[in-house]
């Protein structure tokens, strides 16, 4: 790198800051002695897992039941998880999970974060103990460059200490550093610094002081999929007719080097491993070995190029995306299962109680946000969630087909979950049997009633078909219809004799024809006469029917509506043609017939929303 990057500048000089504050940090915390450290960094996928093997020693003479671990704030801030297991003696043997806390001792620099492990037992005077302590950070391998196109690979660049970070003296220190495996662009070359292969190893460092601290950077090739998910929503809906129903919903990125310049597919489908190297195409979920009825869809629909493995330890789908994902890039999908409800809730004091895994099946991904809802059974009650780390805790009801009182859900949130916080949590809820045959019981009930009605609706109705009320009222029914068709067909006649005499109007004022005009009116007016006389019948059987009374008002609005159109035409149709006879200007014409022009126009669109209308019923 000829220059520095404007991030490794910046790392630089809060390293700066933070070795200045260390000099003047307090000598030894208690008498602790760590006589070996081995740390061993694993940057082959995105998430970073840092294993530390210490082996301490009480050189004092008070017992001492309390370690402490020391991070830079710019390392803890991205610390997801921390665990430390302890075995006392000089031989490594079973381990214990010991409670850790977040400290602030007096007289630290505060560019330094400090969490305390709590031995089993106090360390006494000149005795050993063993601790392994694992440490797993999100968002601490970063692009570099920040950008590339679709052929070129991901470099990306992790930054941390050569020597191991304490505040107890270290007597005899190695750390290395697994990497994936690509080009290695560069790396700080402190001495006994060495890279073979895709391993890098700084040390043994030997009598170092507390708070040592070494700046090391190491910028390298690193194309596995970094799958970030900006938010997974994750149902489990406990049914105790047998399944535990559990529903995923995913908002996948793809966390590294963003992608610029055009995307080509026709390159990518060529050539997908050279032309698409930064990209990932499926992921990968260990869903349980019984689960069954697995879907796996987007917002198209189903995708059915998954795959699918199982044994009796695991099963296992293969999600594929409609596209390959390249840096920036998002998708949203949802996967669904079901397992057997005996597999993971069990009674104990006369409760129930849900057993499951918090976080996602998807390998190696980050979940920026994880939302767990967990939807009991209809009527549970005294519900108590215990979960292995803190998370926020909320109450939410859903109701589904046939409840009454809805279903009471636990919804647990917890941001920055990885594969680590895959650990079981328990919901323990008091559930009365007699609650599970409620919704049975409706559904009999209600299939009683129905099938008693169509007892009761055969005897009264279908034995005495053609004189039953209920086939009058449908045979009077039909026949009203049938009168309003007819009604509108004459009605429909009736505005096409309007419009043929409209015309005759535009011929007269291009010809002059007053004849032929005239006798068009003529002919319109016996239209008018005839269209009359076939409505009439019409008329009153529909006002005689008992069922007309809804339709009836309308259907005699339009027939004065359009009574009064006929009118209205008619008159207009006099003034021009009388007009026309008088050899009046145009313009005269117009303005005489302008107001009429108007009534004519709205008076047609009421007749035809009124046609319009009893058409419809
Ligand atoms: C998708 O598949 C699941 C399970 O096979 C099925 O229940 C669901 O109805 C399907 N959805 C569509 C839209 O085909
Ligand atoms: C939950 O299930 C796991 C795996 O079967 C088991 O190891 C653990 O003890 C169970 N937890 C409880 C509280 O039953």
């Amino acid at each position: 790198m000829a220059t520095p990057p404007p991030l490794l500048r910046r790392v630089a000089a809060a390293i700066l800051l933070l070795l200045v504050s260390l000099a003047s940090a307090p000598a030894a915390r208690a008498d602790l002695v760590i006589t070996r450290a081995d740390r061993k960094v694993d940057l082959t996928s995105h998430i970073v897992r840092v294993l530390t093997s210490l082996k301490v020693e009480n050189s004092g003479p008070e017992p001492v039941s309390q370690f402490l671990l020391a991070f830079p704030n710019v390392q803890a801030k991205n610390l997801a998880a921390i665990r430390a297991f302890g075995t006392e003696g000089k031989v490594k043997g079973a381990s214990t999970l010991l409670p850790i806390e977040v400290v602030q001792p007096s007289g630290v620099p505060p560019e330094l974060t400090f969490f305390s492990a709590s031995l089993s037992k106090a360390l006494e005077e000149r005795k050993t103990l063993h601790l392994d302590v694992l440490t797993v950070f999100t968002h601490s391998v970063q692009p570099f460059p920040e950008e590339i196109t679709q052929a070129e690979s991901q470099l990306v660049v992790y930054q941390d200490s050569a020597q191991y970070l304490s505040p107890y003296p270290v007597k005899v220190q190695t750390l290395s550093i697994r990497l994936p495996g690509g080009r290695v662009e560069s790396y700080t070359k402190y001495p006994n610094a060495k890279l073979s292969d895709s391993e890098l190893k700084y040390g043994p460092y030997e009598d170092l002081p507390p708070f040592s601290y070494s700046p090391m950077v190491v910028h390298f090739e690193n194309n596995n999929p970094f799958a970030v998910a900006k938010e997974v929503i994750r149902e489990i809906e406990i049914s105790h007719w047998g399944n535990v129903q559990i529903t995923e919903h995913y908002n996948i990125a793809h966390g590294g080097a963003k992608l610029k310049g055009e995307f080509s597919r026709i390159d990518y489908q060529s050539r997908p491993y050279i032309r698409g190297v930064s990209s990932f195409r499926h992921l990968i979920a260990r869903l349980p070995p019984r689960a069954h009825s697995i879907y796996y869809r987007d917002e198209i629909g189903n995708i059915s190029t998954s795959h699918l493995w199982s044994d009796s330890k695991k099963t296992q789908l293969e999600v594929e995306p409609r596209f390959p994902l390249f840096g920036g890039w998002q998708t949203t999908f949802t996967i669904g299962y079901g397992l057997p409800l005996q597999d993971f809730v069990f009674s104990s004091d006369g409760k129930r109680f849900l057993n499951i895994t918090f976080g996602s099946p998807m390998e190696e991904i980050l979940i920026e946000k994880l939302i767990v809802k967990v939807v009991l059974p209809e009527g549970s009650k005294d519900i108590e969630v215990s979960v292995p780390f803190p998370t926020k805790q909320g109450q939410e009801v859903k109701y589904s087909h046939l409840d009454i009182a809805g279903r009471p859900v636990v919804v647990l949130e917890k941001p920055d979950v990885i594969p680590e916080h895959n650990l079981y949590f328990q919901v323990h809820y008091r559930f009365n049997n007699i609650s599970l045959f409620r919704e049975p019981m409706m559904l009999i009930t209600g299939f009683f009633l129905l099938f008693m009605a169509c007892i009761v609706y055969m005897h009264t109705d279908m034995s005495i078909s053609k004189n039953s009320p209920s086939y009058l009222a449908k045979a009077q029914w039909d026949e009203i219809q049938s009168i309003i068709q007819q009604i509108q067909a004459v009605f429909d006649q009736s505005l096409a004799v309007h419009d043929k005499l409209e015309a005759t109007l535009r011929d007269l004022s291009r010809s002059g024809d007053v004849q032929s005009c005239k006798a068009a009116r003529k002919a319109a007016d016996a239209q008018f006469k005839e269209l009359a006389k076939e409505l009439k019948p019409l008329l009153t059987s529909l006002q005689s029917s008992p069922q007309s009374y809804q339709i009836w008002p309308k259907v005699e609005e339009l027939v004065t509506k359009e009574r009064d159109l006929q009118d209205k035409l008619m008159t207009r149709h006099s003034t021009v043609v009388d007009s026309f006879e008088k050899k009046l200007r145009g313009q005269d014409v117009e303005n005489r017939i302008a107001v009429q022009q108007q009534k004519v126009a709205a008076l047609r669109q009421e007749v035809e929303s009124l046609l319009e209308y009893i058409s419809e019923i």
